[in-house]
């Protein structure tokens, strides 16, 4: 990178923070130091949300068997039709009969089904479930928020939950309520073929990922999904935009910042003007 494109990705990416509330430079883009250097996470961060039940017996994730699970994202028509199908065969097994709701509406996902990036949170809530559409509440313009600062616009990525109705009061997902509703999230995303996925918070994390790991250990560091046989995506756990306005401190969004500044940086992102913070 020459000099005058790296003055203006830290010009950028100090901007972006500032937009996120960052008073000051992020030490670490992942850029140029290796894993050995990275800072560590501060021991005494509190546990973001805790789960009600931990998973009796944790398998190893299975890649999503979906015969549509390799769509090639220049085919929409495809994907969309996949799509649908998949809406209407949820529709009609509807998982969350098993289990108590408070929702009006399902709240399917949306965005791009040709998007790189797809981001995955854990329920609807009272907004998401009056409108149908997810992250459109607080934590969705804290959300949007970040996906501006990553250069991108929301309609360039796609965004889901692992519940796709809304819990009473807002609770946090069961394992029986994430392992009713993950086979369509699988689908959902096999579907998207991501080049990269960011789980924001524990219950996705540990949905996709199939593990009882601790937020604080998962967040920060590439893991491996299995989206189709044979075939693999980078996923980022990060923090859950409510817990980040319920922790609204410099580590905390800095953090956050970070894990989204690797996956710029794995999609090739970061070099691009911000149109949000643009410094020309
Ligand atoms: N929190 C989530 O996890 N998903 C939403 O859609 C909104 C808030």
């Amino acid at each position: 990178m020459d000099d005058a494109t790296l003055n203006r990705v830290v010009r950028q990416h100090a901007q972006t923070a500032q937009l996120l509330g960052v008073d000051f430079v992020p030490a670490y883009t992942g850029r140029s130091r290796n894993v050995s250097q990275r800072p560590s996470p501060p021991s005494t961060t509190p546990a973001e949300v805790t789960i009600n039940v931990k998973p009796s017996v944790i398998e190893p994730p299975k890649a999503a068997c979906s015969s549509s699970a390799m769509i090639p994202r220049g085919n929409l028509a495809a994907r969309e039709q996949a799509m649908s199908a998949l809406r209407a065969k949820y529709e009609a097994e509807a998982p969350h009969q098993h289990f108590i709701t408070a929702h009006t509406r399902l709240v399917w996902g949306e965005g791009s089904l040709a998007a790189r990036l797809v981001f995955v949170g854990e329920a609807p809530g009272e907004e998401e479930d009056r409108q149908g559409r997810p992250f459109v509440g607080r934590s969705g313009q804290l959300l949007e928020k970040m996906i501006l600062g990553m250069g991108l616009k929301r309609e360039d990525v796609y965004i889901c939950n692992v519940l796709k109705t809304r819990p009473p009061n807002n609770a946090t997902p069961s394992t029986r309520e994430i392992e009713l509703c993950e086979p369509y999230l699988r689908e959902q995303v096999a579907i998207l073929a991501p080049d990269a996925i960011v789980t924001l918070g524990l219950p996705a994390s540990r949905a996709l990922l199939h593990t009882d790991e601790s937020m604080t250990r998962m967040r920060g560091r590439w893991r491996t999904y299995a989206l189709a046989e044979g075939h693999t995506v980078p996923l980022m756990p990060t923090f859950h935009p409510a817990y980040v306005l319920r922790n609204y401190t410099v580590e905390t969004r800095t953090q956050v910042w970070n894990d989204l500044c690797q996956v710029m940086e794995r999609l090739g992102l970061a070099p691009r003007a911000n149109p949000a913070v643009s410094t020309t």
